[in-house]
């Protein structure tokens, strides 16, 4: 086999002249008769060679059984093409090889798509063949973006004193509030190992072990319900630090996700990232992770709906409810059909329904509900509104509102066109409460995990008002997305273990859970705190990928299997003897 000399993207007119070898694939193969085309293609790009059978009688006639996919070596001279037949948008599209000798080196089966960007195929056969379908051009810009962005994370890690070191992969649950995925142990029967939801226990301790700046890109494993942008195993870029406050891990991640984008992606963030409040985010967008590419904020009409007659609005708003209102600027032009469907869409959320009125060419209230409201009260709670503009109503416990108006408000944003999709918007979201109660469970259950510390200020209120308390946590999001979050931790034991007692986790539990922690901050464990970041969303919004398979190597579908290798999958009676386990699924 010739080796090649250059890669398929490399050729320009500098080699005119050259005699060279590539190595490649057959990307397409045109027949004009006595010449001969084919693109021949490496992960670098895409060369022109030319079968002339004025130059090779021989070598042209060959060319005639190379199919699709076949892999070849060619050796030949690069010649500047004719000034007609130059190709702009291709990096080698000045140049094409004249071939003089070719070698098949594998032969390839007819492929079940064509390896090109706009492929149409369904995602199920992509990833069966993801062999081929990683060959796509798309999907290699992809991959290589993973390598860059990685790449820059570890460079500006490395240079911030950063160590980086390897937790284990099977492991004790770690509580992130997902389900565990479980590795039998054979040697200890009956026994299971869990993959870990994030290194958070381990970055820890590390802490304690005085290793000061920690970082991993570490794989996490979570048994949840699937999503675009969640996969059952993920990467985070996970770090921890020692002897600092939120301010200075905000201060250098917010350096380094800039450096990231730029040095990876081309991409300049705006800088400072603005800071918004849990509180002020669900309060104006309905989310914790509001998209800022555009406005439209939710108002709070409580006050007004308390003093309508209608009753919908009187009974939340009196009832320890809310009344909130999102002005659709206008979207008095919205038809009948539309807006009852956003009302199907809103109860689909949970709502009880989405109240609406516009606001006609003349300024006058048109709605079912119009009777019910004085017009001079709503103009002095809705200043903002104008003649043509629809307004959309939520009246319920605050929780339910937010939700469905935040999600109503995102949904709106796409369908109106109002994303400027262009534009990066990213935002600090800050003191997150501590601890949210569970109706359910009838208990505190924890808002990031339970290892994030209460801000300082609202200690006191532990006892008193928990749902009061603040924590030292933080939140990266871009462009509604949650890319990073991470808090200021507990590196007291007696604080802990408190918090651990409000969530219901007693000593035995906790011990038995992650005890192992909890007594490694009784031997001078240093302030601490840290962050993850979700390394496959960071490369869906650079990369512009809709979905997060896209930007992993070996994905897994929505129902959690691989359809390249077929897992998950049964099991040998044998192996399972050896494991001690007996299978009896219960339906
Ligand atoms: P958290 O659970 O918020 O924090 O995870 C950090 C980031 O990881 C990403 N992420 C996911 N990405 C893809 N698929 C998933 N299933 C998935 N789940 C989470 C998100 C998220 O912001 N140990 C803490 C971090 C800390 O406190 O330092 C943790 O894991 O982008
Ligand atoms: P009804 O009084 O049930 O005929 O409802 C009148 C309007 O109020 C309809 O547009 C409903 O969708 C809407 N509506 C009912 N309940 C709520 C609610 N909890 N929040 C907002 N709108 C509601």
């Amino acid at each position: 086999m010739k080796l090649r000399t250059h890669t398929c993207g490399e050729l320009k007119r500098a080699q005119v002249g050259q005699s060279v070898v590539l190595n490649g694939w057959v990307q397409r193969r045109r027949d004009h008769g006595a010449v001969m085309f084919i693109d021949l293609r490496d992960r670098t790009g895409i060369t022109q060679v030319v079968f002339n059978a004025e130059r090779n009688a021989e070598v042209h006639k060959s060319a005639h059984t190379l199919r699709s996919e076949c892999v070849v070596s060619i050796m030949g001279q690069v010649m500047a093409r004719p000034d007609e037949s130059r190709n702009p948008h291709l990096p080698t599209g000045e140049i094409e090889v004249f071939v003089d000798e070719v070698e098949i080196l594998n032969e390839a089966k007819t492929p079940p798509f064509l390896i090109e960007d706009e492929a149409d195929v369904t995602e199920s056969i992509r990833l069966k063949y993801r062999y081929l379908d990683l060959r796509r051009p798309k999907m290699q810009r992809l991959l290589t973006l993973r390598h860059t962005v990685a790449q820059a994370a570890r460079g500006f890690l490395n240079t911030e004193g950063f160590l980086e070191v390897e937790t284990p992969v099977l492991t004790k649950s770690t509580p992130e509030g997902a389900r565990d995925y479980l590795v039998p142990s054979r040697v200890n029967a009956g026994e299971f190992f869990a993959l870990p939801q994030s290194p958070q226990l381990f970055k820890q301790v590390l802490m304690v072990s005085g290793v000061d700046r920690y970082y991993q890109i570490a794989r996490c494993f979570r048994d949840e319900d699937l999503r675009n942008d969640r996969q059952p195993e993920f990467t985070q870029i996970d770090l921890e630090l020692s002897f600092v406050d939120h301010q200075q891990v905000m201060e250098l991640m917010e350096r380094m996700i800039t450096t990231i984008f730029n040095d990876a992606g081309g991409v300049s963030l705006p800088t400072p990232f603005p800071r918004m409040t849990y509180t002020e985010a669900i309060g104006r967008y309905g989310s914790d992770k509001p998209d800022l590419r555009f406005e439209m904020p939710l108002y709070d009409v409580t006050e007004f709906g308390a003093a309508s007659q209608f009753k919908v609005f009187k009974d939340a708003a009196t009832k320890g409810g809310i009344v909130k209102a999102l002005i659709v600027k206008g979207g008095a032009t919205l038809s009948r059909t539309r807006i009852d469907a956003l009302g199907e869409t809103a109860k689909s959320f949970g709502a009880k329904g989405l109240a609406w009125l516009k606001i006609t060419a003349e300024g006058q209230l048109e709605s079912v509900i119009a009777k019910f409201l004085d017009a001079k009260a709503f103009a002095a709670a809705l200043p903002d509104t104008a003649p043509g503009d629809l307004v959309l109503f939520g009246a319920d416990k605050p929780a339910v509102v937010h939700d469905v108006l935040g999600r109503i408000r995102l949904l709106l944003g796409e369908e109106l066109n109002l994303i400027d999709k262009t534009a990066w918007k990213p935002v600090w979201i800050t003191e997150f409460p501590l601890l949210d109660y569970s109706p359910e469970e009838k208990r505190y259950v924890f808002m990031h995990n339970p290892f994030a510390a209460p801000m300082d200020e609202d200690l006191a209120m532990l006892e008193s008002d928990p749902l009061k308390v603040r924590a030292k946590a933080y939140d990266m999001v871009l462009n509604g997305s949650e890319i990073g979050g991470g808090s200021i931790r507990n590196h007291r034991s007696d604080i802990q273990r408190k918090i651990l007692d409000m969530l219901g986790i007693n000593k035995d539990q906790a011990q038995a859970k992650f005890g192992f922690l909890l007594e490694s901050l009784e031997y001078g464990a240093p302030p601490h705190g840290g962050i993850a970041f979700g390394l496959d969303r960071l490369i869906m919004l650079l990369g512009g990928a809709d979905s997060i398979r896209d930007v992993i190597a070996f994905p897994k579908t929505q129902r959690a299997q691989c359809p390249l290798t077929d897992a998950p999958s049964a099991v040998g009676t044998e192996q399972l003897q050896e494991l001690r386990i007996k299978l009896d699924l219960v339906e």
